[in-house]
């Protein structure tokens, strides 16, 4: 999703801004653009990857200041005038602004009465010529960016440059800012891992909060204009080597980093004397546990699916409701909360604006939220303060894998603390740590027999519709392979309960109807099997994932074995095969494995 970075100092701005926004890409976005100053303001933008805004760059764009932009298009189509940098009027003020403006279609009502002629159709451009505007009045940046925000109602990460001022004012408002203080020199970016290569001292701007920096100074104001100290941050975890490295495509790495992802998560939270788990960022007792009404998991997409997968580990293992929401539909339901509940989101980025709003409406009603996280520092962890990071290191495929993975893993330890806080025995306790620890071995057994992987390719990757189905711990599994499929083959996908398919997706099983079953050896399974005949009755082909040595095997047209695993981990498996057959379906039918149209790594808009 739209991605900024800015910078002052000594250095040329254009190849730290290029630089800075090829780190941006794994987010995905649609266009992009660059504004330099150098006594003028140099701008380009246009429509495509980074490498093509580079093929329009003159050989030399001289400037120490400057901004940048990737854009994922929300109000306007994809252009190159609705790219950023927008670019005020009489050229004195350039911006790049994520989030959304609501008052837009007023604000340039306003401005069209004025006499400006709008560019483009962004919510964006607006503000440009109002700050320009603005700094007619008293020719102070920091304070024409105050006067503008003022009138402007949404969200905004805001970075502003001016012709005739050495200085880049940036602002926040629900979309996030970081701010990178280097020797001499400043950097801006919404995303902490481009700021990596060049500095881990950083200010994280909260709502409401702007700042005004020069390469050597930051002075930090309210949007009431109260100025405060800025509060520096050194971000310890690296992101670590995110180079593809021997791998063809960052997806395909990721499911191969999977093992080792695994082991990072659950060091250090298992204690297998005890039979329990040990997280400790959420600081809580066993008798804090103990007294817990209920659990509620938070999350969008395969956050989402992770966070179904707990609701069913939780319950298991802890004998209490749990339940997960879709972030986006959360807070406008008016959720009755209950202070002494537990409520997680589960995020990759740390980003996802459906889940920050979410953990705000909590927040709003007394209740309290632990974060899931993986990005360190990320706006959901540190608007949560307590929680577990999942340790998955860079995920930058769109379509997650490891960070899935960890979620599911992350959340299973939890469901092991608070079981063992209540109804769950030591024995019990002890045969999910060893499951657990045996799961990265697994995987690795698996992926290096992998199983007809492209024969199930061959059989899905014409259909109209792949059906996938699960029952128990295997529904969310389902659903996780079937939005797997769909993001990054674009093939129309439906996974559904498999109890529940007679009852609907049966309508539309032909001769020839791919079905991809996952049906681990647990309770469940024989009630999977009659759904499996039902659909065979039907003519549909199945393409079917079990455990290895298990007799369901001739139950397939196409039977992909994974290891025994113990019954509540089985997704940690179930996952990886539905994994490969996206993989390689989106390959067979030439899309763009990593970064899928339309979809955003970071979805920073609700
Ligand atoms: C986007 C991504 C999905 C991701 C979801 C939630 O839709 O395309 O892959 O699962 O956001 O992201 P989060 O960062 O909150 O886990």
């Amino acid at each position: 999703m739209c991605g900024i970075f800015a910078y002052l100092g000594p250095r040329q701005a254009s190849t730290v801004l290029i630089n800075g926004l090829r780190r941006l890409e794994y987010r995905g976005y649609d266009s992009t653009g660059i504004a330099v100053k150098d006594g003028t303001i140099q701008l380009h933008k246009k429509v495509g990857k980074v490498g093509d805004l580079e093929t329009i760059l003159p050989t030399q764009v001289p400037g120490h200041i400057g901004i940048a932009h990737t854009r994922w298009a929300t109000h306007g189509i994809v252009n190159d005038s609705n790219a950023h940098p927008h670019q005020s009027v009489n050229g004195k003020v350039v911006i790049v602004h994520n989030g959304i403006i609501e008052n837009t279609r007023q604000l340039r009502t306003s401005l069209t009465v004025q006499g400006v002629e709008l560019q483009s159709d962004t919510d964006s451009e607006a503000l440009a010529h109002i700050i320009e505007r603005e700094l007619s009045v008293d020719n102070n940046p920091e304070k024409a960016v105050r006067r503008t925000l003022h009138l402007a109602r949404g969200t905004w990460g805001l970075c502003v440059l001016f012709l005739e001022h050495d200085v880049i004012v940036c602002a926040r408002n629900g979309s996030p800012l970081i701010i990178g203080q280097g020797d001499d020199e400043m950097f801006v970016s919404s995303d902490p891992h481009a700021l990596a290569p060049y500095t881990h001292r950083v200010v994280f701007l909260e709502d409401g909060e702007i700042a005004t920096l020069t390469s050597t100074s930051m002075k930090l104001s309210t949007l009431k204009g109260k100025d405060f100290n800025p509060s520096i941050t050194v971000l310890e975890e690296d992101w670590g080597e995110s180079e593809l490295g021997e791998y063809p495509h960052f997806m395909l790495k990721e499911i191969y980093e999977q093992p080792d992802a695994l082991r990072h998560c659950i060091s250090g939270r298992l204690d297998r004397v005890q039979g329990n788990g040990r997280l400790g960022g959420l600081e809580l007792e066993p008798r804090d546990l103990g007294k817990v009404p209920h659990v509620r998991l938070l999350g969008c997409g395969t956050a989402y699916n992770a966070a179904e997968i707990g609701q069913i580990m939780i319950e298991k293992l802890a004998r209490i409701p749990a339940v997960a929401h879709i972030s986006s539909e959360f807070r406008h339901n008016d959720p009755v909360i209950n202070p002494n509940a537990l409520h997680f989101a589960v995020t990759q980025s740390g980003e996802t604006a459906d889940t920050l709003s979410a953990v705000k409406e909590i927040h709003l009603k007394g209740g309290s939220v632990f974060g899931v996280v993986n990005v360190v520092g990320s706006s959901i962890a540190r608007e949560c303060g307590k929680g577990v990071y999942i340790h998955s290191g860079p995920e930058q495929a769109v379509a997650s894998t490891k960070a899935f993975s960890n979620m599911v893993a992350a959340l299973s330890v939890f469901a092991l603390q608070i079981g063992r806080s209540r109804s769950t025995s030591k024995e019990r306790g002890k045969q999910l740590i060893n499951g657990l620890q045996e799961i990265p071995h697994l995987i690795e057994e698996y992926l290096e027999n992998q199983g007809p992987i492209l024969e199930a390719v061959e059989m899905i990757k014409d259909a109209k519709c792949v059906l996938f189905l699960g029952r128990g711990i295997s529904a969310p599994v389902a659903k996780e392979g079937a939005l797997k499929l769909m993001e990054i083959a674009y093939i129309p996908c439906l996974a559904y309960p498999a109890g529940e398919m007679k009852h609907g997706p049966i309508a539309l099983l032909e001769e020839g109807s791919p079905v991809i079953f996952i049906a681990p050896n647990d309770h469940v399974k024989m009630k999977t099997i009659s759904a499996i005949h039902e659909c065979k009755a039907r003519g549909a082909r199945v393409i079917l994932i079990h455990e290895k040595g298990d007799d369901i095997a001739n139950e397939a047209d196409i039977s992909i074995p994974i290891p025994p695993v113990h019954s509540l981990l089985s997704p940690l498996l179930t996952v990886i095969p539905m994994q490969l057959i996206a993989y390689h379906t989106a390959l067979a039918l030439g899309c763009n494995v990593d970064r899928p149209r339309n979809l955003a790594k970071s979805v920073t808009v609700e």
